[in-house]
């Protein structure tokens, strides 16, 4: 079976931080969002993964290439223009040719590994299987409603919602959606929407299951999801002993277990609360890393203190009073303390950037 990522959407939600950076490449415990994807795929075996882009040139080609790294074959697959998921999987026709295939939502991510979804669908009957997550905001969402072991209506955004189940972003499709799509408009957004698809089955008469999600499950949309993803990663981090290599941990330091500290990176004068992960060549003085932080490479943090926040690379935090907490730092941001009189406030901030004293 072969798979399509959909990752070509503009990610306007999570500016400023997607002006430059895809939200596919945003790193949630550092590693790139899109890699949970692709490893909850080559868990189950698909190897052979379209990824829908908008643009060939966009960094995510040239970050992933051909997924060799990754033990995957990547093919790209290009949607220009933003015209809805079903337009989206309609571009990937010749991709997965006459086989039953995955569409996997780049911007979700998992603690189930969702095995059993992917290995029973093949031999079953069903024409499709949607992974399905309770919500406390079903209006947000497409929404399932069941009837016994089948799924009997989808409706997407639904103003008075039926259910809490959530359509989560993994599907389980045969060959026959594509004529389903052939047959739907553009909905109120004005996007062909592969829920009213699915709907397009279900009326013809379709068997079309559900699987619902075990554990958490995060449609990282948002600065706030992404922050609460990497929480919810670092959590399931497995037990590792406190570091104590001489070279990284050095003076009074005080490191603890669940800490993963990058090559060359250095923890001087400094307490570090697990679980937390350092990529390389960062350095942290005279500070505190609290839990649930992820610091990408090349970082430098001193005289602050830091929890539950991803920092990515090249970025500088330096006597910062207080503590930061909750926050979401692009590559080579800086946040720091006026070195001389005076000592005024200055900002230089992007489109939609937050600031919060
Ligand atoms: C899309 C789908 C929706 C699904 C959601 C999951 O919504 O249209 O059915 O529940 O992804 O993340 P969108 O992100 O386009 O609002």
């Amino acid at each position: 079976m072969k798979a399509v990522i959909l990752a070509a959407g503009k990610a306007t939600r999570l500016r400023p931080v997607t002006l430059t950076m895809p939200k596919a490449l945003v790193p949630v415990a550092n590693k790139t969002l899109i890699g949970y994807a692709i490893d909850v795929l080559k868990g189950a075996g698909l190897t052979d993964i379209g990824l829908v882009v908008n643009d060939l040139d966009s960094p995510i080609p040239q970050t992933l290439g051909k997924g060799e790294s990754m033990g995957v074959n990547l093919e790209y697959i290009v949607q220009s223009e933003q015209l809805g998921l079903a337009h989206a999987v309609n571009l990937c026709r010749s991709f997965v040719g006459d086989e039953p295939f995955c569409v996997f939502l780049g911007d979700n991510i998992f603690q189930d590994k969702m095995q059993p979804l992917f290995h029973d669908f093949v031999a079953s009957g069903t024409e499709a299987s949607i992974a399905l997550g309770e919500v406390s905001d079903p209006t947000r969402y497409g929404i399932a409603e069941l009837d016994g072991n089948c799924i009997a209506r989808v409706v997407e955004k639904p103003k008075e919602p039926k259910s809490n189940l959530a359509i989560a972003g993994v599907y389980l499709f045969r060959p026959s959606i594509f004529d389903a799509i052939s047959r739907i408009k553009p909905s109120w957004r004005n996007e062909l929407e592969i829920t009213d698809a699915i709907q397009t089955l279900i009326n013809d008469g379709a068997n079309v299951c559900p699987y619902i999600l075990k554990g958490w499950w995060i449609d990282a949309g948002k600065p706030d999801a992404i922050v609460l993803a990497n929480q919810l990663v670092l959590e399931d981090l497995p037990y590792t002993p406190a570091p104590e290599n001489k070279d990284q941990i050095i003076g009074r330091s005080e490191v603890s277990h669940r800490v993963l500290l990058g090559q060359n990176s250095q923890v001087i004068d400094s307490v570090i609360r697990g679980p937390v992960i350092i990529g390389d060549n960062t350095i942290i003085r005279d500070s505190y890393i609290g839990p649930y932080t992820s610091l990408g490479d090349n970082v430098l943090i001193e005289g602050s203190e830091i929890e539950a926040s991803i920092v990515m690379s090249d970025c500088i935090i330096r006597d910062i009073p207080g503590r930061i907490d909750a926050s979401l730092l692009a590559d080579s941001a800086q946040v720091v303390a006026a070195q001389r009189m005076p000592a005024t406030r200055r900002f230089i901030l992007a489109e939609n950037s937050y600031v919060q004293l």
